[in-house]
């Protein structure tokens, strides 16, 4: 079993004081930055883009950064992520009119490459292309925003890709994004995630009060995979 990898979005995070917030959440235990990249026209909201991550690494973040795109079209702007420090690029494929020349360009840019299914999308995109990615991200909730519940057949589609990443027998990460929470993340895994993005529930909670806020909120989520490996 592949290690668990924790990876906050910083969709939620205080923008105001974005350097600080990856920070603290690296501090607290995570493993990676989800970044989510909206364009207002594939999804209906607009977020940050390539200039925002070189930003980061200036700062210094060094930890991997998982660039989500929901952007249409995506070939002009893989290379401006790849140049801003991109570890991973992840686009969806009903956003590209050449999936495989999309993920070939995210390779060809130096990133580790992957495909994103929105909850209702199926899974034949990976027919034929799972020799060219590193990383299937699956949707369980409609993409755009945080903070929305966990879409529940997403286990079942879960489940689904980890029997066809398991017998291709290739190193590929499975990431679930949208209503990951301390109290369903324990199932989450044992449906075949190894990467769980959430924002609004290590973000979004009432920090002021606490100082420790993101200590606590990514050691209950890792004590929780814990109980999933048994
Ligand atoms: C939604 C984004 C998610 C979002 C997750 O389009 O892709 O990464 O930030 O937020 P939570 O964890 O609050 O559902
Ligand atoms: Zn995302």
């Amino acid at each position: 079993m592949k290690d668990f990898w924790i990876a906050p979005s910083i969709l939620s995070a205080d923008f105001a004081r974005l350097g600080e917030e990856v920070d603290n959440v690296l501090k607290a235990g995570a493993d990676i930055v989800h970044f989510d990249v909206m364009d207002n026209h594939y999804v209906p909201n607009l977020t940050i883009g390539p200039l925002v991550c070189e930003a980061l690494r200036k700062h210094g973040v060094t930890a991997p950064i998982d660039v989500h795109l929901m952007v249409k079209p995506v070939d002009r702007i893989i290379p401006d992520f790849a140049k801003a420090g991109a570890t991973y690029i992840t686009f969806h494929p009903e956003a590209s009119e050449h999936v495989d020349r999309s993920l070939q360009l995210v390779r060809d840019s130096g990133c580790k490459s992957g495909l994103v299914f929105n909850p209702a999308t199926p899974l034949e995109y990976l027919d034929y292309v799972m020799e060219k990615v590193d990383m299937i991200l699956l949707m369980s909730v409609n993409p755009g925003f945080g903070g929305q519940s966990f879409i529940p057949y997403v286990l079942d589609k879960l489940r689904a890709v980890r029997e066809r990443i398991d017998r291709s027998g290739r190193d590929i990460r499975l990431e679930i994004d949208g209503g990951v929470k301390a109290d369903n993340i324990r199932e989450v895994a044992a449906a075949g995630a190894d990467t769980f993005v959430a924002g609004s529930a290590i973000f979004g909670a009432a920090k002021a009060s606490d100082p420790n806020h993101y200590d606590t909120i990514v050691g209950s989520l890792r004590s929780e995979l814990a109980k999933a490996r048994g």
